[in-house]
């Protein structure tokens, strides 16, 4: 029984609280950065790309700073996405890569 609450806790606090983008379509962000970010990460920094997410000196150390960093991707690249899809996005690194709480 204990356990099963200890569980329940622990789900609420990796897909509720511990969130910074709640309400963000991961996946849909997901679709977003392989059809037009992968590429050029794979090509600069090799495999899958995903390493220059994770690298030491990786530039994004804050949520706002995930979606700044976003944001101006964004423009750079004149893809012209909605804030929605600005936040898909930076959920979708957030849960796969940065995993920042707040
Ligand atoms: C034309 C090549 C190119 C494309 C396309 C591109 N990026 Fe990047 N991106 C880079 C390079 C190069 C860096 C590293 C910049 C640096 O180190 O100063 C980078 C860095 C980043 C970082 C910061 C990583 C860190 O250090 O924490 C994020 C986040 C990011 N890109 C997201 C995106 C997203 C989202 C898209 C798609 C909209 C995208 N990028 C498309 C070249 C690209």
């Amino acid at each position: 029984m204990k356990l099963l609450f200890l569980g329940c806790l622990l789900l609420v606090s990796s897909y509720g609280f511990a969130e910074p983008f709640a309400g963000a379509d991961a996946l849909a962000g997901k679709a977003l950065v392989e059809k037009h970010c992968i590429s050029c990460h794979a090509a600069n920094f090799g495999g899958d790309g995903s390493a220059i997410y994770t690298r030491e000196h990786r530039k994004v150390q804050t949520s706002k700073g995930l979606v700044a960093q976003v944001r101006n991707c964004n423009t750079m690249l004149g893809l012209k996405w909605f804030e929605d899809e600005e936040l898909n996005v930076a959920s979708y690194l957030n849960k796969t890569y940065y995993k920042f709480t707040e």
